[in-house]
């Protein structure tokens, strides 16, 4: 089945009980047993497993064509579970510019448990080899990258995780299972910040990691998930599930909007560099274009005058909104560096955009007058 079908239907069925088209909200803490101590539909205890949460991970493992899903509380909750399932004395490869609270996680929490690491240009193959070791078990992918929109080649990284005997990850919530597919090119497990375009609406927390089989290593994640405790809310769960259903056709509009806004401002004199792989000219655009099957809705701006500039563009724009996150249908703007803080490595003028579902006249209208006006102030 195609995924606009899969995402419409996985995981929803008409309600047994009262054919309710609309998936119930399972809100019991707890499930009822059997005069003889069976549990006849299988729940205990809703960290464990609850009936939404099952129905969500149905749809998220058909999406991801995997065989299992696991949901979480955020996308820091499943990557957490991710390298707490490894061991002291391994060692993970990540990308230099992952998302900064996925390198904050490596630095700060998992070095103290012995979980070593070293951030590399994943871009560049030759340096994601060379950066293996012997103890090497997992290496992470995240394509495209937050904020330099930074592109793997997924395939050949995967090779040489798989070479190495380790394991392969992506962080596809920037693309989506919409747009790149990374189980169908080599890895061994998808995660996402389901906060983002699976959720779609700016209005929920949530994480997912999807692996090709229900094999040992997904066993020891879902013991990590119940354990852990780091579960989504039966409400988060729905909410999910109901954005999902018109992720095909909102990543579209964000496809289509971002290609629009990221055309404007390579053309824009106020602005420095564009970060987009649907630009011909982007570096990342020929292997975008081999693995993705549109080149997503984020698109990043370096603008002359850096920092200040910057700053002042984000000041002036009416109809973008000031805030963090990104996937929602309202178009966010953010600098990127001052969120980052001190540790960051992404460059002083560097605007992250989320290109929303508005019309694109009216974004590009706004971010005219914005770095118009700005540029008077140079
Ligand atoms: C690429 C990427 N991965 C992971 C995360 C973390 O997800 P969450 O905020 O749901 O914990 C984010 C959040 O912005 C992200 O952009």
């Amino acid at each position: 089945m195609h995924i606009e079908t899969l995402a419409v239907h996985a995981g929803h069925h008409p309600d047994a009980a009262t054919g309710a088209v609309s998936p119930p909200i399972h809100l019991s803490t707890t499930f009822a047993r059997e005069a003889d101590g069976t549990l006849p539909h299988g729940f205990i205890y809703a960290r464990s497993d609850n009936p939404t949460r099952r129905e969500l991970e149905r749809s998220l493992a058909a999406l991801e064509g995997g065989e299992t899903a696991i949901a979480f509380a955020s996308g820091m909750a499943a990557t957490a579970a991710v390298f707490q399932s490894m061991l002291p004395g391994e060692h993970v490869v990540a990308p230099q510019d992952a998302y900064y609270g996925t390198a904050r996680l490596l630095r700060e929490v998992m070095a103290g448990w012995g979980l070593a690491s070293t951030l590399v240009d994943m871009t560049d193959p030759h340096a994601v080899a060379e950066a293996v070791t012997p103890n090497t078990r997992l290496i992470w992918i995240e394509t495209p990258s937050n904020p330099t929109l930074a592109v793997t080649d997924i395939a050949r990284v995967a090779s040489i995780a798989r070479a190495a005997g380790a394991r392969c990850v992506c962080d596809n919530t920037w693309a989506t299972p919409l747009l790149q597919r990374p189980l169908a090119l080599g890895c061994d497990l998808v995660m996402h910040s389901t906060t983002k375009y699976l959720g779609g609406h700016s209005d929920l927390t949530g994480g997912a990691l999807v692996t090709p089989e229900d094999d040992d290593w997904a066993a020891r994640l879902r013991t990590l998930q119940a354990l852990g405790g780091g579960v989504p809310s039966a409400f988060d769960c729905w909410l999910l599930m109901r954005g999902i259903r018109s992720l095909a056709w909102r990543m579209r509009g964000h496809c289509e909007n971002a290609a629009i806004v990221a055309a404007f401002l390579a053309r824009h004199q106020a602005v420095a560099a564009v970060h987009y792989p649907g630009l011909a000219s982007d570096p990342g655009h020929a292997v975008a274009a081999r693995q993705m099957t549109g080149f997503g809705g984020m698109v990043s701006v370096q603008v002359k005058g850096g920092a200040e500039a910057a700053l002042d563009v984000v000041r002036r724009v009416k109809l973008f909104t000031r805030a963090t996150s990104l996937g929602g249908p309202e178009s966010l703007i953010e600098h990127r560096a001052s969120v980052e803080g001190p540790e960051s490595r992404t460059p002083p003028g560097l605007l992250r955009l989320s290109i929303g579902l508005e019309h694109p006249d009216d974004l590009v209208e706004d971010l005219d007058q914005a770095l118009r006006g700005a540029a008077t102030r140079l």
